[in-house]
C-alpha cells in the first residue's frame, strides 16, 4: 500500500499561499477538513528549518530506504558507533516473525563486537564531551541536587564494575537492581552493560513478593538496592523489603549471597537500617575503593543487555529480553529524531528507570547522543504541582518527556523547545492544553507510541517534518512498518476496525521472553500469523467521537491509539495486568473471586476498578475494603491498589462461565444505559444486583 504521505510528489504543482507551509496543506489538507480530529497544528518555519527532518519529503526518502533496504539503512546508522569488530556486511539482519515457518528468530548486526556502555560513555569523552555534564540529578527535597559529568560518570560506573567482577560477576548473569532515581541507578545499569552482565531493574515502587518473584525466575548474582528513599514525605525502608524478598526466594532454594546496599544517608542513616552480616555489603565501604579505568567486555551485538518484567493479561510477569547492539542503535537514532536533539539540548524525561523509559529515554538513548540529561528523584507533586516547572527553569530544560498526567502551572517554561508524551493515549483536549499552556503554543509535541517490547518508539512526530494533530502519534519512525489487521489476522485498509500489528522486524525489538520463547511465540506471534501483534487495538473511522480501545488511521494516514484490547490496563503510565491483581485480591482470605477492569480516570488515564466476591458468610464493611487494597499493595505495589472495590454477589457470566468484561467495564464507568446485549449471561440478574450495589 501506498504510504499515506507519497503523494507529497504532486505538491510542487500547489499554488504557494495556500497557508503556512503550503506543500503540507497539499499533502495534507485535502478538501475542507474543519472538524476536531483534522485540527492540524504546524511546526513553525523557523523550528522546521533547524529540523533533522524538516519535510515530508525528507521523511518520506529516509523511510522508504529503510523498509526496502532495511539492512542498507540501519547499517548506515549503526555505523555512527564503536564497533570492535563490524557484523557481516551480507549479514546484517534475520528474521523469522513467521511462527508459520518455524520459530520467531530476530537478529540484527549479529557478529558485531561492541559494548553500549563503550559507547554512552567512554566515545563520548574522547569526542571531547569529558567535561560536559552527562547527569543532573535532582533530588526529593528541594536544595538536593548533584551533577556528573561524562568523565566522572564513566569513573563512578567503571569503579562499579570493578566491583563486579571482582566479586566474579561475569557476562551473561543477572543482576537485580532495586533503585530508586539515585545517580546510583543509571550508574549501575551502565556499570553491568560495561562488563556484559545483564541488569533487570525492578521499579522500586513493587513489593517485596514481586521483587521474589523476578529473583526466583532469574537467579540474579547479586542484588544491587539502597537503604531507603524519600518520595515525597514519606521515608520508604528498600532494605526491609528486598529482606523480605530474600527469606520468600530462599524459600523456594534461590538464596542471594550479596546485597549491595548503597546508604542513601538523605533518607535513613545507615544505623537504622536491618543488617546480614557477610551478605550485606555498603556500596560506600567498598566501591571508591576501586579503579576508576575498567576494560569493557566487548560483546557480539546479539548477547543479552537487559531484561524488564512486565504485565501481561495473563499469568506472572515476562522477561521481555533485549540484546546490545540492535537496541543500542535504535535507542539513539529514536531520540535523536523524534525530539530532534541538539548537542545545546538539556533534556528531561520524568519516567523512573524502572520502566523501559527510563531504560530507553534516560540511560541509553541520551547518554549515545551524548546528551545532558535529568535524573529526577521525587514526585511532580511534592513540596507542591509547581515542582515539574522548578526543575524546567532551574536546569532550562528544553526537552521535556512524560506522561500525560501532569499539572497546570505558574512558571515561564521558556526553555523549552520540544515535549513529549508517552505511556497512554492523550486526548484532543489535554493535547491542546499540553501544547497551549506547557509549550505556550511553540513547542512541537512528539506523542510517541511505543511498549517495552518494541525498545524504542514505533509510531511518532518528527517534531519540525509535518504538523500534528491533537491526539494522534502520527507516523510510523524509520523501518517500522504497522498495519492493521481484522480478527483473521487480515490486513485491512480504509475505515475500519482492528488490530494493531506490526510487519517484520525493526532493531529495537525484543528477542525473547527469558527463558520462555514458546510463550513469546502464543502472545506475541500466534494471534496473527505473520506479524508481531502489539495488544492495542485499532480502527479507522471518520469520527473521533466514535473511537473506543482502538487506533485510528484516518484518511491522511495519521495514526490514533486510543488503548490496549487485550486485558492490560495503564495506570500513570504503569503498566498492569488485570490477573495480577486479580490474583492479589483473591489470595485474600475472605475473597471467593475478583475481576478487574480499567476505567478512565482524569489524572491516571486510566484507574483500577476491582469487582469482587465474598466468600460465603462474610459481610461487606469498609475495614475489608481496606484490607484487601492492602492485599494487592503487599503482593503487587502501592502504584497497583484498586481505586474502587464494588462488592459484587455475583459476576456476570455466559454460560460457559467466562466473565463478560465488557459489561463490567459499562457498569464501572457508569455507562448503564449500554451494557448491549446481556441475554447470553448465565444469570442475567446478576446485573442488576451490580448495578444496585454501585454506590456502596
Ligand atoms: O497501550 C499502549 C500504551 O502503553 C502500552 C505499553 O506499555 P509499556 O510497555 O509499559 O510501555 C510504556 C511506555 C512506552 C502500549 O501497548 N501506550 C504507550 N505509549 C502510548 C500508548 N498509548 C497511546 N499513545 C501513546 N503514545
Amino acid at each position: 500500500a501506498a504510504h499515506p504521505l507519497r503523494h507529497v510528489d504532486s505538491m510542487a504543482t500547489m499554488p504557494s499561499g495556500a497557508g503556512k507551509i503550503p506543500y503540507l496543506n497539499a499533502v495534507i489538507l485535502g478538501e475542507a477538513l474543519a472538524s476536531e480530529e483534522n485540527d492540524l497544528i504546524y511546526p513553525s518555519d523557523d523550528f522546521s528549518r533547524q529540523a533533522h527532518v524538516p519535510s515530508p519529503q525528507k521523511y518520506l526518502e529516509l523511510y522508504e530506504r529503510s523498509v526496502k533496504d532495511p539492512g542498507g539503512f540501519w547499517s548506515d546508522v549503526a555505523s555512527q558507533f564503536y564497533w570492535k569488530h563490524k557484523w557481516a556486511a551480507d549479514h546484517v539482519y534475520s528474521e523469522n516473525v513467521d511462527v508459520r515457518k518455524g520459530p520467531v528468530q530476530i537478529e540484527w548486526f549479529k557478529g558485531g563486537i561492541t559494548n553500549i556502555c563503550y559507547n554512552c560513555l567512554d566515545r563520548n569523552v574522547e569526542a571531547g564531551l569529558g567535561d560536559k555534564i552527562a547527569l543532573h540529578w535532582e533530588g526529593n527535597d528541594l536544595g538536593n541536587d548533584a551533577s556528573l559529568t561524562y568523565s566522572h560518570l564513566l569513573h563512578r560506573v567503571s569503579q562499579l564494575a570493578n566491583y563486579l567482577k571482582d566479586i566474579g560477576v561475569r557476562k551473561g548473569d543477572a543482576v537485580i537492581v532495586y533503585l530508586p532515581m539515585l545517580l546510583e541507578l543509571p550508574i549501575t545499569m551502565l556499570a553491568c552493560a560495561r562488563i556484559g552482565a545483564v541488569h533487570s531493574v525492578v521499579f522500586a515502587g513493587f513489593s517485596a513478593e514481586s521483587l521474589a518473584q523476578r529473583i526466583i525466575d532469574c537467579k540474579p548474582k547479586l542484588v544491587i538496592t539502597c537503604n531507603a528513599v524519600k518520595r515525597g514525605p514519606k521515608v520508604i525502608p528498600l532494605k526491609d523489603i528486598v529482606d523480605a524478598a530474600f527469606v520468600q526466594s530462599s524459600q523456594t532454594g534461590v538464596s542471594i549471597d550479596t546485597c549491595l546496599v548503597y546508604e542513601n544517608a538523605l533518607a535513613m542513616k545507615r544505623e537504622k537500617t536491618n543488617w546480614q552480616d557477610g551478605r550485606d555489603i555498603w556500596w560506600q565501604d567498598v566501591i571508591p575503593n576501586y579503579s576508576t579505568k575498567c576494560e569493557v567486555e566487548w560483546v557480539d551485538a546479539e548477547d543479552p543487555l537487559f531484561l524488564l518484567y512486565t504485565s501481561g493479561s495473563t499469568g506472572k510477569p515476562k522477561g521481555v529480553l533485549h540484546t546490545t547492539g540492535g537496541y543500542m542503535v535504535y535507542t539513539a537514532t529514536t531520540f535523536k529524531y523524534a525530539f530532534d536533539y541538539k548537542p545545546s539540548d538539556i533534556y528531561w524525561c520524568t519516567a523512573d528507570c524502572g520502566w523501559i523509559t527510563g531504560h530507553s529515554y534516560v540511560t541509553y538513548g541520551p547518554l549515545l547522543n551524548g546528551a545532558t540529561c535529568i535524573v529526577f528523584e521525587g514526585a511532580p507533586n511534592y513540596p507542591d504541582s509547581g515542582r515539574c516547572w522548578d526543575i524546567v527553569d532551574k536546569y532550562k530544560v528544553t526537552i521535556f518527556y512524560t506522561a500525560p498526567t501532569l499539572y497546570v502551572t505558574r512558571y515561564s517554561r521558556k526553555s523549552l523547545r520540544i515535549l513529549g508524551s508517552v505511556g497512554e493515549p492523550i486526548n484532543p483536549s489535554a493535547w491542546r492544553w499540553f501544547y497551549n499552556v506547557v509549550g505556550d503554543s511553540r513547542c512541537p509535541i512528539s506523542d510517541t507510541w511505543w511498549q517495552t517490547e518494541t525498545g524504542g518508539f514505533m509510531i511518532t512526530p518528527l517534531p519540525g517534518a509535518w504538523p500534528q494533530k491533537p491526539g494522534s502519534a502520527t507516523f510510523p519512525f524509520f523501518g517500522v512498518q504497522p498495519v492493521i489487521v481484522d480478527e483473521k489476522g487480515v490486513e485491512i485498509e480504509g475505515e475500519c476496525s482492528g488490530y494493531l500489528c506490526v510487519k517484520g522486524s525493526w532493531p529495537g525489538a525484543f528477542r525473547t521472553l527469558y527463558g520462555d520463547h514458546e510463550r513469546y511465540e502464543t502472545t506475541y506471534f500466534k494471534p496473527f500469523a505473520g506479524y508481531y501483534f502489539t495488544g492495542d487495538g485499532c480502527s479507522r473511522q471518520a469520527k473521533l467521537a466514535n473511537l473506543h480501545k482502538s487506533m485510528f488511521r484516518d484518511k491522511d494516514g495519521y495514526h490514533w491509539l486510543t488503548g490496549r484490547v487485550d486485558d492490560v490496563i495503564n495506570v500513570s503510565g504503569h503498566r498492569i495486568g488485570t490477573a495480577e491483581v486479580e490474583s492479589a485480591l483473591v489470595s485474600h482470605p475472605k475473597c471467593a473471586e475478583a475481576a478487574v477492569v480499567g476505567v478512565e480516570h482524569e489524572v491516571k488515564g486510566q484507574a483500577i476498578y476491582a469487582f469482587v466476591t465474598l466468600v460465603e458468610g462474610e459481610s461487606y464493611s469498609e475495614e475489608l475494603r481496606n484490607s484487601l487494597i492492602l492485599a494487592v499493595r503487599k503482593q503487587i505495589g502501592a502504584f497497583a491498589a484498586p481505586d474502587r472495590i464494588h462488592w459484587a454477589p455475583g459476576l456476570p457470566k455466559t454460560r460457559s462461565g467466562k466473565i463478560m468484561r465488557r459489561i463490567l467495564r459499562k457498569i464501572a464507568s457508569g455507562q448503564l444505559g449500554e451494557l448491549g446485549d446481556t441475554s447470553t449471561l448465565a444469570d442475567p440478574n446478576v446485573v442488576d444486583q451490580l448495578i444496585a450495589l454501585s454506590n456502596c
